[in-house]
């Protein structure tokens, strides 16, 4: 049976994008594409590494937000795939892309808690003894959707923002791979 297809969208580093890359492509997933708005973007090099078609679509060539979903909806598309992977793409999207779309996301945080670009440094200044990752659906509004998967990070007394946010960063490496599985309904816990 052919393998399902992803897409995934990312706007920076990349990391996610390399962990889902490394752990799902060509065995349980296959990335058909990775479309970055950033032309900078250090995961450019990451997915052709690994041999993954690269597109790049600067949102800022367009003149609304509304022009740019549109030629991102259509480039993604053109790739038929079965789930779109934001993974590190910041960008918020209008009903344009979540109409048509089906998207999944990865967040920093126990949502609803710690929405936005903060999400690690605030949940470390909680005063709270854990933090989180979570996947969820990408609906119009940041950071919210349903929530598909979702685990805590402990925020030990001997941690500082560095630690913290490293071994959140593991954890995301570690989720967003089985929590995308799971939404494809290959198979429904662990890789
Ligand atoms: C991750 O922390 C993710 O949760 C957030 O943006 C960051 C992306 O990092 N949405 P990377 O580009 O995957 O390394």
């Amino acid at each position: 049976m052919a393998l399902k297809k992803i897409v995934i969208l990312f706007s920076g580093r990349g990391s996610n994008m390399k962990s889902i890359i490394e752990k799902l492509h060509g065995q349980k997933v296959d990335v058909v594409a990775a479309i970055t708005n950033n032309k900078e973007a250090p995961g450019i090099e990451i997915a052709k590494k690994f041999g993954i078609t690269v597109e790049i679509l600067p949102h800022t060539d367009f003149g609304s937000r509304e022009a740019f979903d549109k030629a991102l909806v259509a480039k993604i598309k053109e790739y038929n795939p079965d789930l779109t992977v934001l993974a590190g793409f910041m960008r918020l999207l209008t009903p344009i892309f979540t109409e048509n779309i089906k998207a999944v996301n990865i967040h920093p945080s126990l949502l609803p808690l710690f929405k936005g670009k903060d999400g690690i440094k605030e949940s470390f200044l909680s005063g709270m003894k854990v933090g989180g990752v979570s996947v969820h659906f990408v609906t119009t509004e940041m950071d919210s959707g349903e929530i598909v998967a979702q685990e805590c990070v402990p925020i030990l007394d001997s941690d500082t923002l560095e630690t913290y946010t490293a071994r959140v960063h593991e954890k995301e490496h570690d989720l967003y791979p089985t929590a995308i599985l799971k939404v494809l309904d290959i198979k429904k816990f662990k890789t």
